[in-house]
């Protein structure tokens, strides 16, 4: 067991859900219930359109910012896409290859590596999704898959980039579905995501890559993920729209999460 105080990140993927009005309302019940996080990050992910007002309304609050997609490229002819450049000002945090994305919209590896680099060129901290298909499990290749997604998006980075970066283990079948991974599951596939990155980066470093679990948490399940000792947070989807839920999620990381200090280890 390491010594590292990795924070624990919860995080609220929105998704495409929510009307401007129920946007504002949803933020504005976290920022007064959230008003002291101890030891623990928490992260708003709301639609585009919701980033910009949203941001202004959580001035001085401890809740961050992200976005839920970002483009290849900074600046260009790309109709309908926004960049990592447009969006730094407002967020902190940007989720690349979430698997509605890599399965419904036929986002590729290479895109997601791109996507990557481009979140970190521009200072935005990204959330790598990454996560295995039912089909790909039941033919015991769910770590060879999450390998091919590591390698191809984390091959040209740097190990001062690493320390930013988020992974979020997302099996595709438990996304949306109510029916999680079991605690087990994902620890150990968070235990081979950081062996995997111990073994390119130094043990050292990985010890310092938060690894979140994503794929139907909800308020009454998430202690079992949260206590495991690979997994740092949650990435939430449905039960983000629901505040109970997601606050409850929230003091549940806080109780059961290991960090002492906001401070990551680094290495030298
Ligand atoms: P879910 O979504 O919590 O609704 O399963 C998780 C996600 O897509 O990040």
């Amino acid at each position: 067991m390491s010594g590292v105080n990795r924070v624990p990140l919860i995080a609220g993927n929105w998704k495409m859900h929510t009307t401007y009005e129920e946007a504002l309302r949803l933020a504005e019940a976290y920022r007064e219930r959230l008003t002291t996080l101890d030891g623990v990050e928490c992260a708003l992910i709301p639609p585009f359109p919701w980033i910009v007002p949203i941001a202004e309304r959580l001035q001085g609050s401890p809740l961050a910012l992200g976005a839920q997609n970002c483009a290849t490229i900074d600046v260009g002819a790309l109709t309908g896409e926004v960049s990592a450049r447009m969006l730094a000002p407002f967020c902190r945090y940007v989720i690349v290859g979430h698997s509605e994305r890599r399965h419904k919209l036929g986002e590729s590896d290479e895109m997601v590596a791109a996507k990557l680099q481009a979140a970190l060129r521009n200072g935005l901290d990204p959330i790598l999704c990454v996560g295995e298909l039912l089909g790909e499990r039941d033919q015991g290749m769910a770590e060879q898959v999450v390998e091919r997604q590591l390698r191809s998006a984390l091959d040209t980075l740097e190990a001062a980039q690493l320390r930013r970066l988020v992974i979020a283990y997302e099996p595709v079948w438990a996304i949306g579905t109510g029916r999680p991974a079991t605690p087990a599951d994902a620890q150990a596939m968070a235990a081979h995501i950081r062996r995997w990155i111990g073994e390119r980066f130094g043990s050292s470093l990985a010890e310092t890559v938060r690894i979140q679990y994503g794929g139907s948490v909800n308020a009454g399940n998430a202690a079992g993920f949260l206590q495991l000792p690979d997994i740092d947070g949650a990435l939430v989807g449905g039960a983000s729209l629901d505040v109970q839920q997601f606050c409850e999620i929230v003091r549940l990381a806080r109780e059961l999460g290991r960090a002492t200090s906001s401070t990551l280890a680094t290495d030298s």
